[in-house]
């Protein structure tokens, strides 16, 4: 059976990006000092990316020529109101033109207002723990739906709004010993470069000028204070958005592991379901979509979560390559009544054959959901392009376009041809 003529018609075919992790010396914003500071945790610095914000136009093209009719990009905060309560026009007429360039190449936008990185300003503020953040969140959101609403069909607010929360359970696992409430992000040794994750927050602080308890950044800051904030700065985005056009779609996206139940793990699974998803919903009720955000499994038995089976095939993050966990999480979403778009999902790996065995598998999984009748509006994704993976660098690899670090020349994959060929033979309705 094809896989091309199993998806309603207008479903969204897309790729995802994030502004800081593609467009190149997004130089305010705090993960920029983040990377600089003494004993970074960062493998390296992103530097100009894939220098995106100057190649956007060729990149949009490239995607639209694969047959993708969607593409999820985000618009940096540190770029429009680089210091605080000054908006850059100049930045918002460079995101209108990227916007422009969806429009002219029939592609949907879809948009992320946060997605991971914070304007510098904002840290001395006190960051996601400051009762001013949702204030100025909403602002930003003014201005950018003031300039660019028209051009705006889908919003995604904040990226992962849940991560933080993901990134305790994980470290917890790890048995990682927390530093206060900020803690080292999984899979980075907190005492890497010679220095320790604490002593690396503090020159972070330090080149920010702010004091340390006020570096509250939004990857690091898994409390409670830090969680309402961010639930808050959703809902007034969402109603700031609504307002300036009624038309454009909201959502939040959050990342979902596919949470698996084995005898004994019960009541943590619970926990975990209701910490990362269940106890979002409330904030999401008067959103029209919930963006999904998937990569693996997390199997919980009586001793708590699990490691990897000792032989699974693993990706270059380390997860389990397990492309069925996606259909395990849309059926957990869909207990939420609410459409969803599945706004990031794929593996970072150097064996291309395996990232389109890997799409093949997921796109099954969302297939039998459809079957079933589960409200899934579209696929996006991740990543476009080989991009800045956070802490870890340039090092995994997501795309479905490789980028040549050297020359900033781009090459398709066969994955992105396949892919996008699924999407295109989809919108013929063959
Ligand atoms: C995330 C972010 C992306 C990552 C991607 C791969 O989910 O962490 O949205 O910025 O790069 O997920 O880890």
């Amino acid at each position: 059976m094809s896989m091309h003529t199993e998806f309603p018609a207008g479903f969204l075919w897309g790729t995802a990006t994030a502004a800081h992790q593609v467009e190149g010396n997004n130089i305010n914003s705090d993960f920029w000092v983040m990377e600089h500071a003494p004993g970074t945790i960062f493998q390296e610095p992103s530097g100009d990316a894939c220098d995106h914000y100057r190649l956007y136009c060729d990149d949009i093209q490239t995607l639209k020529d694969l047959g993708f009719n969607a593409y999820r990009f985000s618009i940096e905060w540190a770029r429009v109101e680089p210091a605080d309560g000054s908006i850059s026009k100049a930045a918002l007429r460079h995101y209108a033109d990227v916007l422009a360039t969806c429009h002219e190449y029939g592609i949907t936008p879809i948009v992320t207002l946060h997605h991971f990185t914070s304007p510098r300003w904002l840290m001395k503020l006190g960051g996601w723990e400051s009762a001013e953040t949702p204030k100025r969140f909403e602002a930003y959101t003014q201005a950018v739906m003031r300039e660019l609403g028209s051009l705006i069909p889908y919003v995604c607010t904040i990226n992962e709004a849940n991560i933080a929360v993901l990134l305790r359970r994980m470290n917890m696992n790890a048995g990682a010993q927390s530093d206060g409430d900020s803690q080292a992000p999984i899979g980075v040794n907190a005492d890497s470069a010679g220095g320790s994750f604490a002593a690396w927050m503090q020159a972070c602080a330090q080149e920010l000028n702010t004091p340390l308890d006020k570096l509250k950044t939004f990857l690091f800051t898994s409390t409670d204070a830090a969680q309402t904030l961010i639930r808050d700065a959703h809902a007034r985005a969402r109603d700031a958005i609504k307002s300036a056009n009624p038309a454009t779609q909201v959502g939040i996206t959050l990342a979902l592991n596919d949470v698996q139940t084995l005898p004994g793990g019960e009541a943590l699974a619970a926990t975990i379901k209701d910490e990362q998803f269940f106890s979002y919903l409330p904030a999401c009720a008067d959103d029209d979509f919930i963006g999904v955000q998937n990569y693996s499994r997390q199997r919980i038995g009586a001793e708590g979560v699990l490691p990897n089976e000792a032989g699974v095939e693993t990706t270059q993050m380390g997860y389990e390559y397990y492309p069925e966990a996606l259909e395990g999480v849309i059926r957990m979403v869909a207990a939420a009544g609410k459409p969803m778009i599945i706004t990031e999902n794929g593996l970072s790996t150097e064996d291309d054959s395996r990232r389109v065995a890997f799409i093949q598998r997921a796109l099954a999984g969302v297939r039998r959901c459809l079957d079933d009748r589960l409200d899934v509006r579209g696929y996006v994704y991740w990543s476009a392009l080989d991009n800045f993976e956070w802490v870890f660098g340039y090092r995994p690899k997501f795309g479905l376009i490789d980028v040549d670090r050297a020359t900033q020349q781009r090459r398709v994959k066969e994955s992105g041809r396949y892919l996008g060929n699924i999407a295109r033979r989809n919108a013929l309705g063959e």
